[in-house]
C-alpha cells in the first residue's frame, strides 16, 4: 500500500519553551536544532521573533547556521524548513519574515484566535473582523515567502463551521498548511478526529492545503487526539521531544512515531524520522532544557524497557516479543559496553560517538569528551552508552554556559553529625584570572558548595529546583544534577522595569558526573552562567524573553 508523506513538525524549540520553567540560550537552541535536523524532523518551529530581541537573534541564527545544514546530504538527514511564530499583525509578520530571511527553506505561521470565547473576551472582535485579519495576516506573509501556515487557536473549542469559513478565506489567500489546535487540550479523540474530517470535507478549496495537527496534553490525550488526526485527514502533525510545552505539555513526537512505526498498516502515512535517534535527542533535550523525563514515560522513560516481574522477565528471555512490543535499539536504546583502557580507544570511541549521533563535534569537543571518557575509564568498571551520552551532553552543556565562570576545583568537608565545609575555586572567564572561597553549608555539603560558590561570585542566587538522579544502574552510575537558580530577590532592591523581568527569570543547567557533588556545583554554576549571560542582554536591550513573557499578549 502506498502511504502519504506524514510531515514532522517539531515546536520543541518554541511551544517546548513555553514550558514553565525551561530556558534555552541561543547555543543550546542551536544544538538541539542540529540534532532535530538530524533526527529528520522536516519544519522546524525555531521561535516567536517578534517575542524579545534575543528570540529574534536565536531564530535568525538558526535559520543561518541549520537551516543549510542538511541540503545535498540526505543521506544523513534531509534538509529542514525554518518556521517561525507570528501573531497576525504586520509588525510580527514582518519581523517574522525578517529573522527567518536566510533560511534555504522557510515557512511563517500566523495564528488568530477563532472560538467564540476568544473573539469576545481576548480579542474582541466579531467573527467578521477575525476573518479579515486572518486574511490580511496570510496575504502579508504571502508577500514574503511561498510557505505560509494558519492556525486558528482554539479551533478545539470553535464553531466547526466559522472554522471552515475563516479556512477558505486564507486559502483563497495563499495559506499552503492549515493547523488546528486544541489549544487548551479540551478535545477526546474522536471529537478532534471528526473535526480534522469535517474540515478537509467542507473547507472551500480544502485539496489544496496540508491540515495539521496541534494537541496540548490537559487531559492526557495529546497523542491519542493526534493520531485520530492522522486517521482522519491530517498530513502534517505539530509535536515537542518529550513531549513538553505548555502548561501539561505538547504531543510527544517520539509517541506519535511509534505508534505509526509499530502500525504500518493501520495509519496511510509514513514519516522520514531516524528512529534509532530517538533516545539521545530526548536525553539532550532533557538535560539542556532542565526538563526530567518522567521514569514511566513511553517509549523514552527510564522504565519503558525494563521488566520488573519475574514472570514477565521470564517471557523476555525466551522470546523478547512477549511482552516488548518495541526493541529497545530501534529508538537507540543499546546495552552495548565500551571497556577501554587508558591507552587505547580513540577511534573506537570516535566511531560510538558517530553511531550516537554525535560524529559532527569539532575536534576540539572531541578531544575534551575523549579525556573525560578516559578519565571515567579510570573510575568505572563498564562504561556504556548512557555515560558517553552524558559527558558529550555535558559538553553541548559547558559550552553553552561557561561564558562568565568555570569550575576549577571543590574540597568539601563533612559528616552527617558534623556541619559542612566547601571551598571552590573557579575560573573567571572575562578577567581571565582565578577566584574562590570557602563557606560552611547549614545544610549539608551542596549547601556548603553552593554557598562558596556564592561568596566567590559576590552574588546572591536563589535555588529554585534540585535534582539528582542516576544515569544507568549500579552504585558506580554517574550521578545527574538538574539545578534552576534565579536572583535573589532581596538582593534586588529598585522597581525599574528591568529588575522586575530579572526578579521573575530563571535559569536551569544539568551535568553528570561520577562525582555527585562535583555535578552539582557545576550544573549550579552552568545556571548562575546563564542567569549572568541573559543579565548582560538586558543590559544591551537585547534579552531573550523568558518565563511568562513568552505569553505576548495577543
Ligand atoms: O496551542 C496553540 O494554539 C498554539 C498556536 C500558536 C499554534 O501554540
Ligand atoms: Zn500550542
Amino acid at each position: 500500500m502506498s502511504t502519504d508523506k506524514l510531515i514532522i513538525f517539531d515546536t520543541t524549540l518554541r511551544d517546548g519553551e513555553q514550558s514553565p520553567g525551561v530556558t534555552l540560550n541561543t547555543d543550546e537552541k542551536i544544538e538541539i536544532a542540529k540534532t532535530l535536523s538530524r533526527l529528520g524532523v522536516d519544519v522546524l518551529e525555531a521561535g516567536f521573533p517578534i517575542a524579545s530581541v534575543g528570540d529574534f537573534e536565536a531564530v535568525q541564527r538558526i535559520a543561518n547556521e541549520v537551516g543549510p545544514l542538511m541540503e545535498g546530504r540526505e543521506e544523513i538527514g534531509h534538509p529542514m524548513t525554518i518556521c517561525g511564530l507570528a501573531r497576525s499583525t504586520p509588525g510580527d509578520i514582518k519581523r517574522c519574515a525578517e529573522a527567518i530571511a536566510s533560511a534555504p527553506r522557510k515557512r511563517i505561521h500566523v495564528f488568530l484566535a477563532t472560538s467564540d470565547l476568544h473573539l469576545k473576551y481576548k480579542l474582541k472582535i466579531d467573527r467578521e473582523e477575525c476573518i479579515e485579519r486572518a486574511v490580511a495576516a496570510v496575504t502579508l506573509a504571502r508577500s514574503f515567502v511561498d510557505d505560509v501556515e494558519f492556525s486558528p487557536e482554539d479551533a478545539g473549542r470553535s464553531d466547526p463551521d466559522f472554522l471552515c469559513q475563516v479556512l477558505g478565506k486564507v486559502i483563497e489567500a495563499g495559506a499552503t498548511t492549515l493547523n488546528i489546535p486544541d489549544t487548551v487540550g479540551y478535545n477526546m479523540p474522536e471529537e478532534y478526529g471528526n473535526l480534522i474530517k469535517y474540515l478537509v470535507q467542507n473547507t472551500p478549496g480544502s485539496e489544496k492545503a496540508i491540515f495539521s495537527t496541534h494537541c496540548h496534553n490537559d487531559l492526557g490525550l495529546a497523542t491519542a487526539n493526534t493520531l485520530a488526526g492522522i486517521s482522519n485527514g491530517a498530513r502534517q502533525v505539530e509535536v515537542t521531544i518529550n513531549g513538553i510545552g505548555e502548561r501539561a505539555g505538547n504531543t510527544a513526537m517520539e509517541e506519535v512515531v511509534m505508534a505509526i512505526h509499530t502500525h504500518p498498516k493501520f495509519f496511510p502515512v509514513h514519516h522520514t524520522i531516524n528512529t534509532t535517534m530517538i533516545y539521545r535527542t530526548s536525553q539532550m533535550v532533557s538535560s539542556l532544557s532542565g526538563m526530567m523525563v518522567q521514569p514511566n514515560k513511553a517509549i523514552v522513560g527510564r522504565n519503558a524497557f525494563l521488566h520488573e516481574s519475574g514472570i514477565h522477565q521470564d517471557g523476555v528471555l525466551k522470546n523478547r516479543q512477549t511482552y516488548e512490543i518495541i526493541t529497545p535499539e530501534t529508538v537507540g536504546v543499546t546495552d552495548i559496553n565500551l571497556v577501554l583502557g587508558k591507552h587505547s580507544g580513540r577511534n573506537a570511541f570516535r566511531e560510538r560517538c558517530k553511531e550516537l549521533g554525535f560524529g559532527g563535534i569539532s575536534d576540539d569537543d572531541f578531544q575534551v569528551a575523549f579525556d573525560d571518557f578516559k578519565a571515567l575509564c579510570d573510575k568505572k568498571k563498564n562504561v556504556n552508552d548512557a555515560d558517553i551520552l552524558a559527558i558529550l551532553s555535558n559538553q553541548i552543556s559547558s559550552n553553552a554556559t561557561s561564558a562568565f565562570y568555570t569550575l576549577v576545583s571543590t574540597q568539601v568537608v563533612g559528616g552527617a553529625a558534623s556541619t559542612s565545609m566547601a571551598s571552590v575555586k573557579l575560573f573567571d572567564v572575562k578577567a581571565e584570572k582565578e577566584i574562590g572561597d570557602a563557606a560552611v553549608g547549614v545544610n549539608g555539603p551542596v549547601d556548603a558548595i553552593f554557598e562558596a560558590i556564592q561568596r566567590s561570585v559576590g552574588r546572591r542566587f536563589r535555588l529554585t529546583k534540585f535534582d539528582i538522579s542516576a544515569v544507568g544502574e549500579g552504585s558506580d552510575a554517574l550521578g545527574k544534577a538538574e539545578i534552576q537558580v534565579m536572583v535573589d530577590p532581596t538582593s534586588i532592591d529598585t522597581k525599574a522595569p528591568q529588575d522586575e523581568r530579572l526578579a521573575k527569570a530563571a535559569f536551569a543547567a544539568s551535568i553528570a558526573d561520577v562525582d555527585i557533588i562535583t555535578a552539582a556545583a557545576k550544573a549550579y554554576l552552568g545556571a548562575i552562567n546563564k542567569q549572568l549571560e541573559w543579565e548582560s542582554e538586558l543590559a544591551a536591550g537585547t534579552a531573550r524573553s523568558i518565563g511568562e513573557e513568552r505569553k505576548v499578549d495577543v
